[in-house]
């Protein structure tokens, strides 16, 4: 169990901080709201009492022999801010200490998480980009709004990124100061990072398909890691069992033939590639029209398959420039050294900078929220990781830029 601080600042999308403030205490986490005056316009302090099952306080001084402004910060295991907004960013960067959420802001030494929400204008404002800009510089993670439709019949980037987001992004700051620090640092920023996942679709007619069980949650988990650290990202989406992290650009493919084409498409333009999806190495040689059926004079259904073209050992041997290429292998390994022997070879193979291996005697991973990898380079492993997929998929990114071209 850790302890959130939720500050909660004068936006409309302060409703949205409840499904958030839910998902904490749904956790485990004790969570302590801090609204700001403004925030309690839109979601009253009962809300936030009833939900939270702590006390609510706005002001400093609403109970003063606490000496609440400075406990709160000093105790906290990380603040997270949703919504923040364009005055709340502006009070923060200058180290304003007007209220509760302020104060707490002033002295907090756990990292702290601010997910913005405004007006488009407003955030793309010099004074707004200033303000979170020095805000990262102080080591304050400040995610990049989400784009879409805004209060009105505005759409543009200013929406608050989706709660389940936050979540994912707050889990990945508890406890983990190098993460918090990458993330501040915008150290993708800049850069345009490719990631494909799910599981690729090989269709034998209409209705049905050769499939496999990923659930793209690794490849998601990497691209929502890479757009937190600034990049710019493109999901090439096969079938994910899971949302597209909001700030991704997102491409659907279906079947490995497809992923082949947008993959090509994009390679030209991306810095980093990660090849997280589970591709099939077969497909039908053709595709039924209409749907197979049963005859009675069959007894069962021959299809012919052929191989696919292998995506990444395809990019890795026609680079368009100079980029850093990571490939995914499961393996069934009997232990940790056939898992590197079948990793060297299988990078020797395809010709990719970084290969992360994952043993999956047992069924493991597919879908679980957790993962253990190495990542081998064609030198050394260069990088272990064991826990969530986010914590996981910051160190492949961290492997990732420790070898990229600039
Ligand atoms: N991959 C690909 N194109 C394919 C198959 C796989 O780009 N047609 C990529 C996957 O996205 C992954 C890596 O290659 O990053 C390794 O996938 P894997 O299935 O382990 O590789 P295979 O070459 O199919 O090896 P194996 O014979 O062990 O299945």
């Amino acid at each position: 169990m850790s302890r959130i601080v939720l500050g909660v600042a004068g936006g409309i999308a302060a409703y949205k901080a409840c499904e958030l403030l839910r998902r904490f205490t749904e956790a485990g986490h004790d969570v302590t709201v801090v609204p700001t005056a403004a925030a309690l316009n839109f979601v009253g302090l009962t809300t936030w009492q009833a939900l939270s099952g702590n006390p609510v306080h706005t002001e400093v001084f609403d109970d003063s022999h606490e000496v609440r402004h400075v406990k709160l910060g000093q105790t906290a295991d990380l603040v997270v801010v949703a919504p923040a907004t364009a005055d709340l960013l502006a009070r923060a960067a200058t180290g304003r200490a007007d209220d509760l959420l302020t104060n707490t802001l002033l002295t907090a030494h756990c990292p702290v998480l601010m997910a913005p929400a405004m007006h488009t204008e407003m955030w793309l404002h010099p004074a707004t980009q200033a303000n979170a800009a020095t805000l990262r510089e102080r080591g304050v993670v400040v995610m990049n709004p989400a784009s879409g439709r805004l209060t009105g019949a505005d759409t543009g980037p200013g929406r608050l990124p989706e709660a389940s987001d936050i979540h994912q992004v707050a889990l990945s700051l508890l406890g983990h100061t190098d993460t918090a620090a990458s993330a501040a640092g915008q150290d993708l920023a800049g850069r345009h990072v490719v990631v494909s996942a799910g599981g690729t679709r090989e269709h034998l007619d209409p209705v049905r398909f050769l499939g496999n069980a990923s659930s793209g949650l690794m490849g998601l988990s990497i691209a929502r890691a890479a757009a937190l650290r600034g990049a710019r990202v493109t999901v090439v989406a096969a079938h994910v069992e899971h949302p597209v992290p909001s700030g991704c650009e997102v491409r659907q493919v279906t079947s490995t033939g497809d992923l082949a084409d947008a993959m090509t498409e994009l390679s030209p333009s991306a810095d980093v590639i990660v090849m997280a999806v589970a591709a099939a190495d077969f497909t039908p040689a053709s595709r039924a029209e209409g749907k197979i059926k049963k005859t009675s004079e069959s007894s069962g259904l021959n299809v012919d398959l052929v191989q696919t073209t292998d995506v990444l050992k395809t990019l890795a041997h026609n680079r368009p420039r100079p980029q850093v290429i990571v490939g995914f292998a499961a393996e069934t390994a009997v232990d940790d050294e056939d898992l590197l022997r079948l990793g060297r070879a299988k990078l020797d193979r395809k010709g990719c900078d970084l290969l992360v291996l994952n043993n999956v005697s047992g069924g493991k991973v597919f879908g679980a929220d957790d993962n253990s990898i190495k990542v081998i380079s064609p030198d050394a492993v260069v990088a272990e990781a064991e826990g969530s997929k986010t914590v996981v998929a910051h160190r492949i990114l961290d492997a990732a830029l420790a070898v990229s071209p600039r």
